[in-house]
């Protein structure tokens, strides 16, 4: 099959580790007998140095005629004065919108091989951690107005935190049948005891829980989540909530996993076309060291085969391979432990590869 992948690599770690993914599709590509053709778009802050924007329009439009997007992260301080309006940040926003892809799924996933690297106690995570975050993207505060303003000689700003009822209910949709094909256990993250938005989002969500019942639907405090994924996180299977709470639950949860470095997501629109991207910023103090971790990459590389482009066996292939590196004992520097093999970013990248 040939599918053509629009790939942003954007700041700091982005090119390293996007460049091992990119050896893991070509690998794929080689032994399945896929053609991947790649085209490659500046985004965030090289963009602002080359063109004076984060994305041209051009690059805009490579990414929605794309059958799928690749990318690995954008920012970093150099861009950090920018104007709101032209940060590195804002590009990743605008092709989320413009692209529609309202539904990011992060999955949560412990890998035994790591149990170690978990700052949690063995008797906490013992049963294993397998969760689905499912964050709403494309809503809410993020692309609510924004405003600052001087009143009585001080300074003022806002953000509008917006939710209309088919936003809420198609991320709804995807969160039950999500939980559908897991452990059907979906638990609905919000602050209604304070915000109207999540008022709506909970009659929203209980509306739908009669749709599916087979799925053991609950609403929990978006506080109260928090602790409950130090305290008990095995109580979790799919996790539902709109765009702040989901960035904000997502990288406490990455923690569980041992590294963000590990953690992949999906950004998936109504249609085929999705983003994929690991959930990890672009971590400037290591840039161009060849020491990230490339795994969270990959791994959305094994999502982008799975969802976008139905080939199942191909992701579960990449999957299977992190598996085995990582019981070979190779480590990047964010997961070493002592006793182990550290290995750089493309040495990684060359031993997953080599396992396909
Ligand atoms: C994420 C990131 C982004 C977000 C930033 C870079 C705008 O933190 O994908 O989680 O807040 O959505
Ligand atoms: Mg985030």
């Amino acid at each position: 099959m040939k599918k053509n992948i629009t790939v942003l690599n954007g700041d700091g770690i982005g090119p390293e580790i996007v460049r091992e993914a990119v050896k893991v599709l070509d690998r794929v590509a080689e032994k399945y007998g896929h053609g991947f053709v790649y085209t490659y778009v500046d985004i965030g802050g090289c963009s602002i140095d080359k063109y004076g924007v984060p994305i041209t329009d051009e690059g805009m439009k490579k990414c929605k005629e794309a059958d799928s997007v690749l990318l690995g992260a954008v920012g970093g301080p150099k861009w950090d004065s920018c104007p709101a309006e032209i940060r590195p940040e804002k590009a990743l926003l605008a092709v989320r919108k413009e692209l529609g892809l309202f539904a990011n799924l992060r999955p949560t996933k412990l890998f035994s091989q790591l149990s170690n690297a978990s700052p949690l106690k063995e008797s906490v995570i013992s049963k294993g951690i397998d969760l689905m975050i499912v964050r709403e993207l494309t809503g809410g505060v993020y692309f609510g107005k924004k405003e600052l303003k001087t009143v009585n000689g001080e300074e003022v700003a806002t953000d509008i935190m917006p939710y209309s009822v088919h936003e809420i209910e198609r991320i709804g949709r995807v969160a039950f049948e999500s939980a559908m094909k897991r452990n059907k256990k979906l638990a609905s993250v919000d602050k209604a005891n304070v915000l109207e938005t999540s008022r709506l989002w909970r009659k929203t969500m209980h509306r739908l829980a009669f749709e599916y019942p087979d799925v053991e639907y609950s609403d929990i405090l978006v506080d109260n989540t928090a602790m409950q994924l130090i305290k008990n996180p095995t109580q979790f299977d799919v996790i539902v909530t709109e765009n702040m709470f989901g960035d904000i639950l997502s990288d406490e949860a990455s923690m569980l996993t041992g590294s963000i470095g590990m953690m992949p997501s999906a950004s998936l629109s109504d249609g085929k076309l999705g983003m994929y991207e690991p959930i990890h910023g672009s971590a400037p103090d290591i840039a161009g060291m060849n020491i990230a971790n490339p795994i969270g990459t990959v791994m959305s590389v094994a999502m982008m085969l799975r969802y976008s482009f139905d080939m199942k066996d191909e992701a579960d292939d990449i999957e299977n391979a992190v598996n085995k590196v990582l019981d070979s004992g190779y480590r990047t520097a964010d997961i070493m432990q002592e006793g182990l093999i550290k290995v750089s970013t493309d040495k990684m990248g060359d031993l997953i590869a080599s396992e396909i």
